[in-house]
């Protein structure tokens, strides 16, 4: 078990969603933080209420995951500010729907820079001041699109589906070093994530139900942290995942008339 009160704590993508949720739940149990993201004005006010709410000390940074320089400056500049780092919480991440041949480069690209990259290089910083002191956890944030693709979400899918490779490949490189890695699998969530993708399909939770999985996987570090249902999906796929391709697909096209055909112009006669 790992005591969170006084651990330092690196959330990246802390202001909004999920990671916002997590950043107050971790203030909660008397962690110390460094919050990363983008918006710093937004970023603040958040790292003040965590102080509000029982975190002795929270630091700031403006954060691109995007960019591995950001990314590693992030972890240095958690080190720095709070002598040690316990736990990184790889959550930063967006998402892109609609039809695969239609994704524009440049979204790929952020897509691939942020959901993968991102979590490369604040994990390739961590590690050694981690594995000098003999322990540490890494939580990565994927998704239940991460075992489970979904139609439309094709590169979404595949960043989430990498992280999860990534993670369980260093799991077992990092056996019995204290180092643990474990990846938490949050699906329809309500947070800013849905202005970039369509509506959700099944049950929706909140980004304060996520962020107890998250710090609950922070206190006992397992492999894989799934919520019940999808729990089940993940134990059929082998058997059903085909018919689960199709029937994703019929339903995204039921819902969204516009994602039906191919989107490519009719032929010519
Ligand atoms: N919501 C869902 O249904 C759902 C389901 C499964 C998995 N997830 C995963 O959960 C994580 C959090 O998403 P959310 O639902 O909380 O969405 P959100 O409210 O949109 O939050 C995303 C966070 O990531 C940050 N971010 C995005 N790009 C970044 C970049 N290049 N550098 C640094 N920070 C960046 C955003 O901050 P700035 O814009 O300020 O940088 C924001 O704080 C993501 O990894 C997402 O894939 C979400």
């Amino acid at each position: 078990m790992v005591r969170l009160k006084g651990a330092v704590v690196a959330i990246t993508g802390a202001s909004s969603g999920i990671g916002e949720a997590t950043a107050m739940r971790f203030a909660r149990r008397g962690s110390r933080l460094a919050l990363g993201a983008r918006r710093l004005d937004r970023l603040n006010a958040i790292a003040q209420r965590c102080r509000e709410l029982g975190a002795p000390d929270v630091s700031t940074r403006r954060l691109d995951v995007a960019r591995p320089a950001d990314a590693r400056a992030f972890v240095a500049a958690a080190i720095r500010d709070h002598e040690r780092l316990d736990v990184l919480v790889n959550n930063a991440g967006l998402g892109w729907m609609g039809r695969f041949h239609e994704m524009p480069e440049d979204k790929t690209e952020e897509l691939v820079a942020t959901n993968l990259a991102g979590v490369i290089a604040t994990t390739q910083a961590a590690l050694p001041p981690m594995l000098e002191r003999r322990r540490g956890v890494i939580i990565n944030v994927a998704s239940v699109l991460g075992f489970r693709a979904g139609p439309y979400s094709a590169v979404y899918s595949a960043t989430k589906h990498a992280v999860v490779g990534l993670s369980h490949a260093l799991r077992g490189e990092l056996s019995g070093t204290g180092v643990k890695v474990c990846v938490v699998y949050p699906s329809s969530t309500r947070t800013e994530f849905f202005e970039h993708a369509e509506a959700p399909i099944g049950p929706v939770y909140s980004a304060e139900w996520v962020a107890r999985l998250i710090v609950r996987t922070a206190r006992f570090p397992r492999r894989d942290a799934i919520v019940i249902p999808y729990r089940f999906v993940h134990l059929t796929e082998p058997i059903f995942g085909g018919l689960v391709d199709h029937v994703l697909g019929e339903l995204r096209r039921l819902g969204y008339p516009r994602l039906s055909g191919s989107g490519l112009p009719p032929r010519r006669p």
